[in-house]
């Protein structure tokens, strides 16, 4: 059988628009959404743009009422022009330029500062009324060490001494409205740890609430959420996560989380050709530069033949690209059935951290992207020319 996605031939796809390509899944995107309402009906979800930002993909998840996080003034702008509502979004940087902080004082969203620094820096340009400080709670989760942001060591937020520090300062300047941020890590399968960060988080404010006396309006758990990309890994229940949350959770302030992966991961493939095969090494068209996670995080992503998804396994070989880098990889040793030159290769699970992390490393050009929806399809970024 063909693999399809949506309604769409795979092959066809990839005929019309060329390859490398990456496709997304529409109404995959607004299931996910779906979920993510039902599941915590009283969270404020911020979608992280950095997950992916292709315009098109911000207009759906924008047209669906959420919120966003962004992280410096480019992503405040795309936030912006998607037609997310700006009240509903939070600005969270790390090392921001004064250009940065002047877009999120002119879109007047939520600052989220990861240090004193940065505030007294904000000031001489502006005092917002409300403002938000990342603490680290000195742990974190993430399926690679490259994605666990909270903990010891790590360039993020601050430890609590100096976040009540900072909070006290904001006072001090007549800041009236606060918000709290704690973000750990990426890609967590593990249900009970969302739990964890709500208790820890609450504990926290509870002790800056009593030393500052002031009450915070927003409370804000991160992103994190992940999905299976590994036959062992199981989806995350989110509706026993919600359900727990809304148990543990006592605050009155708005609970705020910011999923990227979740929302957007599994709606994309990426479709490459196979260019040659030599020895045990399949080549394909899509490079390092293409999708950068298995080079740099040593990343699993499902492989399918497209032409054919129930070929039986007939070899172990390895699949990289046109790269001049030993690095440059897909899947090493990965059980596949017999693959030509010429074959259509479904790389999956890419539409979080995948168009995002392209470059034009080698001469290799970003593709174009494509959205289905059931039989429809549509070119929402042009393919990369010279
Ligand atoms: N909020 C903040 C402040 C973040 O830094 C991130 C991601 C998120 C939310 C969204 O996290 P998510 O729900 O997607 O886990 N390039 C890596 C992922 C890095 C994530 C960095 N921060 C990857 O390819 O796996």
């Amino acid at each position: 059988m063909e693999f399809r996605i949506g309604d769409c031939s795979s092959l066809e796809l990839a005929k019309i628009y060329g390859t490398p390509l990456y496709v997304y899944d529409k109404i995959m995107i607004l299931q996910r959404i779906k979920e993510l309402k039902e599941a915590f009906p009283n969270v404020q979800i911020c979608y992280a743009v950095k997950a992916n930002s292709n315009p098109e993909i911000l207009k759906l998840i924008a047209a669906e009422g959420l919120g966003a996080d962004c992280s410096n003034r480019i992503e405040l702008e795309y936030a912006r022009r998607a037609g997310f509502d700006m009240s509903k979004c939070i600005f969270t940087s790390v090392n921001p330029k004064n250009e940065d902080l002047e877009k999120a004082l002119e879109l007047d969203v939520l600052i989220n500062l990861d240090d004193i620094s940065i505030f007294k820096r904000l000031v001489k340009i502006g005092t917002p009324d409300k403002i938000c400080f990342r603490i680290n709670p000195g742990f974190g989760k993430g399926k690679f060490p490259g994605i666990v942001v909270g903990g010891h060591g790590t360039k993020f937020g601050m430890n609590e001494d100096l976040t009540l520090e900072a909070f006290k300062l904001a006072k001090s300047f007549g800041v009236k409205r606060f918000g709290i941020h704690m973000m750990t890590g990426s890609c967590v399968l593990n249900e009970e740890y969302f739990e964890e960060l709500t208790l820890v988080i609450q504990d926290i404010v509870e002790r800056l609430e009593k030393t500052l006396d002031i009450k915070f309006e927003s409370i804000d758990i991160g992103g994190g959420l992940g999905v299976p990309y590994e036959k062992h890994e199981r989806k995350l229940n989110l509706k026993s996560i919600g359900d727990k949350i809304s148990i543990i959770y006592k605050h009155p302030a708005k609970l705020i989380m910011e999923p990227g992966r979740f929302i957007v991961a599994e709606s994309g493939t990426l479709l490459t050709e196979v260019t040659t095969i030599k020895n045990n090494f399949i080549g394909i068209d899509a490079g390092m530069s293409t999708l950068l996670r298995p080079a740099l995080y040593g990343a699993y992503h499902p492989i399918i033949l497209a032409n054919n998804t129930e070929a039986e396994f007939v070899q172990e070989i390895n699949i990289v690209g046109p790269i001049c880098e030993n690095t440059d990889f897909f899947a090493k040793n990965r059980a596949m059935p017999k693959i030509n030159e010429g074959d259509i290769l479904a790389i999956q699970v890419v539409g979080a951290y995948g168009f995002v992390m392209a470059s034009q490393y080698n001469g290799i050009l970003r593709p174009a992207e494509v959205l289905v929806e059931h039989s429809e399809h549509k070119l929402i970024r042009e393919r990369e020319l010279i």
